[in-house]
C-alpha cells in the first residue's frame, strides 16, 4: 500500500483585520477581557463580495504553485466548511471550476472545527487506496457570514480564512501519514450549532426574527469537552503507534481558544516549544485554523522534514480527532 504525505501548503486571508478594541465599539467587551480568556487579539473578515469558494480557490492555488502542479492534474477537491457559498451546489464544485481542474471529482466535508483535520485524514485514504494520486483539500471558512454581531459570546471569537494542501503519494515509507483517531458524539450538538436554515428550521421571517441563523455556543460546555477529547484523543493515538508525546517534534491543534490549547498540551506533557499558537492573529477561523498554524510553523522554521507531527482538533457535533504524520518537505 501508497503512503500518503502532503507535498504543498497554501493560505489565504482577507486584508481586513478586526480587532479586540474594534469590537469593543461592536459589543460589550475589552480587549483584556478577550486576550485574558481567548489569547485573540485580531482576526480577518472578508469584504462584502468575497465568499468562501473565493478563498479557498486563492489557497489552492498558492499550493498547487508551491508545487508546480497543474489544476487539470488534480483527481479530487475537498473542500471542508460550513460556510459554503450555498448549500448547493456543493463549493468544491465551483472551486473545480474556478481552478480549472477538469479531471477532479469532490465533494464538500462539514465538519466544522475538525473539517480540515477529517479532510486530510480521507485524502490520506483516497490515496493509500491507489485510485488518487494527487487530492486536494482546503479548509475554508467564512464565520463573519453567520455571526451575530450583538452576541459578545461568540462574536468574538471567530475570523476568516482558508488554507490548501496538496496529498500525494510518498516514495518513501518513513514519510507522511501514519495514523489518525476520529470521533463523532452528536449528544453535543445542542451546545455549538446553527439553528435555523436547513431542513428542521428553515429560513422564515421567525427564524430571521429571533437570529437564529447565526452560530450559538455554549462556551463552557464546548470547552470542557475540548480538552479531555483533545488530550484522550492524542494519547490513544500516539500509544497506539507506539510513540510518548516525547516523540512529538511539533503539536498543531485547532485554534478556538489558548487556554484549550495549553490546558491540552500540559496533560500530554508537551513543552511551549512544541505547541504552534497563532490564534492571536487569526482568530478561530474554523477549518482553516490548522492549515494556517502549520503555515505559520514551516515559515517560522519550526516545522522541517522529518519531524513528528500531531494534528487535534474538537467542534461542533462534537466533532473530534487527532492525525500524525512525518512532515515531508
Ligand atoms: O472551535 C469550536 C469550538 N469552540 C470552542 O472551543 C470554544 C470553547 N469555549 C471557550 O473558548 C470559552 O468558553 C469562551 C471564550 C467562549 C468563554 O470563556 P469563559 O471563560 O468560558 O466565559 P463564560 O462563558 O463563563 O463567561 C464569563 C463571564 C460571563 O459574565 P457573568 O455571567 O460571569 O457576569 C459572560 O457574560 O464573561 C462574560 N462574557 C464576556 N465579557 C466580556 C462573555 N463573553 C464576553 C465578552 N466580553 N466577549
Amino acid at each position: 500500500m501508497p503512503k500518503a504525505k502532503i507535498t504543498a501548503l497554501g493560505c489565504f486571508v482577507p486584508p481586513r483585520i478586526l480587532t479586540n478594541d474594534d469590537l469593543s465599539r461592536i459589543v460589550e467587551t475589552s480587549d483584556s477581557w478577550i486576550v485574558e480568556r481567548t489569547g485573540m487579539r485580531e482576526r480577518h473578515i472578508a469584504d462584502e463580495n468575497v465568499a468562501t469558494s473565493d478563498m479557498a480557490v486563492a489557497a489552492a492555488r498558492a499550493a498547487l504553485a508551491q508545487r508546480g502542479v497543474p489544476a487539470e492534474d488534480i483527481d479530487a477537491i475537498l473542500v471542508c466548511t460550513v460556510t459554503p457559498d450555498m448549500l448547493f451546489p456543493s463549493t468544491a464544485c465551483l472551486v473545480q471550476d474556478q481552478l480549472g481542474a477538469k479531471g477532479a471529482w469532490g465533494f464538500d466535508l462539514i465538519a466544522a472545527c475538525s473539517g480540515f483535520l477529517y479532510g486530510i485524514t480521507t485524502a490520506a485514504h483516497l490515496v493509500q487506496g491507489g485510485a488518487h494520486r494527487k487530492v486536494l483539500v482546503i479548509g475554508a471558512d467564512t464565520m463573519s457570514r453567520i455571526l451575530d454581531y450583538t452576541d459578545r459570546t461568540t462574536c468574538i471569537l471567530f475570523g476568516d480564512g482558508a488554507g490548501a494542501v496538496l496529498v500525494e503519494p510518498a516514495e518513501n515509507s518513513d514519510e507522511g501519514f501514519i495514523g489518525h483517531l476520529n470521533e463523532i458524539d452528536g449528544s453535543g450538538a445542542p451546545y455549538l450549532n446553527m439553528p435555523a436554515g436547513g431542513s428542521r428550521l428553515p429560513a422564515s421571517e421567525e427564524t430571521i426574527a429571533k437570529r437564529l441563523h447565526y452560530v450559538k455556543q455554549e462556551g463552557q460546555q464546548v470547552f470542557k469537552f475540548a480538552v479531555r477529547k483533545m488530550h484522550e484523543l492524542c494519547e490513544t493515538l500516539l500509544c497506539r503507534h507506539g510513540f510518548t508525546a516525547a516523540d512529538v517534534d511539533l503539536f498543531i491543534p485547532h485554534q478556538a481558544n489558548r487556554r484549550i490549547i495549553t490546558a491540552t498540551a500540559e496533560r500530554l506533557g508537551l513543552p511551549p516549544e512544541k505547541v504552534v499558537i497563532n490564534l492571536d492573529k487569526y482568530g478561530n477561523t474554523t477549518a482553516a485554523t490548522i492549515p494556517l498554524a502549520t503555515r505559520d510553523a514551516v515559515e517560522a522554521g519550526r516545522l522541517k522534514k522529518g519531524d513528528l507531527v500531531l494534528f487535534a482538533a474538537v467542534g461542533a457535533g462534537y466533532t473530534a480527532g487527532a492525525s500524525l504524520w512525518r512532515w515531508a518537505y
